[in-house]
């Protein structure tokens, strides 16, 4: 631990690294494809179809990190990797960024803002567009809760509400799986495979048969370490 805590209390940056570095690396991960976008859009280069290669890449990369956010609980109480719960969080807003975008570029670029046409055409016709905003409109509400404050002031509530991810990931599953053809449906079905074992691990006596055995296996989680730092407590509240 030499050199992780200065003389004045305040972690050295080789300190920093080794509490955050992990946040900061996924956190600018699940970014990039946002700004490689942007440098794409920037050089005119989205293809002959911007608004669908926008839509393609903005709607599966808010799939993807989504579950990631959903992966971060399992990976710690099945492998103890207790870093996952610090990305947690982030994973989620980043999830309704690329949401919010896939949003804009649908309801901007695509039907030019024309709010009877997509209800007449969208909203009445393509019921994948219903489960996609329900979705959309489920994952606003977590985001506003997601502060300290919010988890201080709802209590146990908090824990409750933040279970309606697992909705949201449900119908954003069945969205993709809906609006593919079906001779295209292997890709939504392998996401639609691995959200299901993700709820899976999540039933109790699934979960306490793979802690058990993880605990034969490996030994029991690591303590945590406890520094001279004002470490943040890592919230376990979406167990
Ligand atoms: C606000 C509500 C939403 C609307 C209006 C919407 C609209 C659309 C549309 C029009 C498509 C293309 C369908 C086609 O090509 O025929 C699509 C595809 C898709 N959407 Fe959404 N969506 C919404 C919410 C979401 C959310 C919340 C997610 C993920 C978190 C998502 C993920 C996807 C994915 C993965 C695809 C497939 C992209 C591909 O084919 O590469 N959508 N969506």
């Amino acid at each position: 631990m030499s050199g992780r805590i200065r003389s004045d209390g305040r972690s050295s940056p080789v300190g920093y690294l080794r509490e955050h570095g992990f946040w900061w690396a996924v956190t600018l991960g699940a970014l990039t494809p946002l700004a490689w976008l942007g440098w794409r859009a920037a050089n005119g280069d989205l293809g002959v179809d911007p608004v669908n290669t926008i839509n393609n890449l903005s709607g599966r990369t808010a799939m993807i990190v989504l579950l990631l956010s959903l992966a971060c609980t399992p990976l710690n109480t099945i492998f103890g990797f207790r870093k996952a719960l610090t990305v947690r969080k982030s994973l989620g807003l980043i999830a309704l960024v690329y949401a919010s975008l896939h949003l804009i570029n649908f309801v901007g670029l695509d039907y030019g803002f024309d709010f009877g046409l997509i209800f007449q055409d969208a909203v009445l016709n393509k019921p994948y567009i219903l489960a996609g905003s329900t979705a959309l409109l489920l994952l606003i509400p977590l985001a506003i809760t997601s502060t300290r404050g919010w988890m201080k002031r709802l209590g146990r509530n908090w824990k409750r509400l933040h279970r309606l991810v697992y909705a949201a990931g449900v119908l954003v599953v069945l969205h993709f799986l809906w609006q593919a053809k079906a001779a295209e449906r292997e890709e939504p079905l392998i996401y639609a495979g691995v959200l299901a074992l993700l709820l899976i691990v999540r039933i109790p006596s699934v979960r306490r048969w793979l802690v058990t055995h993880r605990t034969r296996l490996v030994g029991p989680k690591p303590p945590r370490v406890q520094t001279m730092q004002r470490a943040k407590p890592v919230k376990q509240s979406g167990d």
